[in-house]
């Protein structure tokens, strides 16, 4: 579904990604893990196409993303749950969904989505009219990724979606991660929790200083003595 090739890409003459070349299939959950200034949030912005790469190839389903500004690459069914959510937080939990449907495709279905969100996520429904700001760092993660949900992605870009959150939060935030795959949402996610997120994706890669540096199945980065030595401290 997505495919990167050759991706390097910075800020000015700094190069933060080296090189980059992964692919996540449909239906499939992805990991990107490594550690704070690895490049995992400017990996995330170069897809969503807030930040252009200096060079190399990126698809969507066969179509080229590089020609594309962000709206249209939303488009093209790919939803950004960015770094410390960036809800609006003086703004009702709805009308925060209701921003996730701003893409001309999405408006028509705006309705839908958001008794999709509800659905999904009856706790959002219940606070529905409370101002984002005030709830608490999991439901304004949950509400997060409502909010991308709203723009009938296919493929959902998480960037950190634990990061800031108590141990006990941090274990729900993980759990919608799954709900959001039985419900077909195919899954692009960064994270540092190496551990967690590794129980809830088929595949990761391990990014550090700009280069990805290894791959594999979960199962087998979770038993891989490198992986347990450089990410989880055993
Ligand atoms: N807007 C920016 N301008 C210049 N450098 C940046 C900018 N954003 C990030 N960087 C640098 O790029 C590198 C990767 O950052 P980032 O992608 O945010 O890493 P991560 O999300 O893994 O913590 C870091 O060295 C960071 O300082
Ligand atoms: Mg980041």
């Amino acid at each position: 579904m997505l495919d990167l090739k050759g991706v390097n890409a910075g800020y000015g003459s700094f190069q933060a990604l080296f090189d980059i070349s992964l692919n996540v299939k449909a239906g499939e959950a992805v990991a990107v893990i490594g550690p704070n200034g690895a490049g995992k949030t400017t990996l995330m912005r170069v897809i969503s196409g807030m930040t252009e790469p200096f060079s190399g190839e990126m698809e969507m389903e066969g179509k080229s993303l590089s020609s594309f500004p962000p709206h249209q690459i939303v488009e093209l069914g790919i939803a950004h749950v960015p770094e410390n959510r960036r809800l609006f937080p003086g703004m009702s939990v709805e009308d925060n969904l209701k921003l996730g449907a701003f893409a001309k495709t999405a408006r028509s279905d705006s309705a839908k989505n958001l008794e999709f969100v509800y659905e999904l996520f009856p706790r959002m429904k219940e606070r529905r009219s409370q101002l984002a700001g005030t709830m608490s760092g999991g439901e304004q993660q949950m509400c997060a990724i409502g909010r991308a949900i709203m723009s009938g992605p296919k493929l959902l870009l998480m960037d950190e979606p634990s990061a800031g959150l108590a141990p006990v939060v941090v274990q729900q935030v993980f759990s919608l991660v799954r709900r959001i795959r039985e419900e077909g949402y195919t899954v692009l996610i960064v994270e540092q929790n190496v551990q967690q997120v590794l129980q809830v994706v088929d595949r990761a890669y391990l990014l550090e200083a700009g280069q990805l540096i290894d791959s594999g199945k979960s199962k087998d980065l979770l038993e891989s003595d490198s992986v347990r030595k450089a990410y989880m401290g055993l």
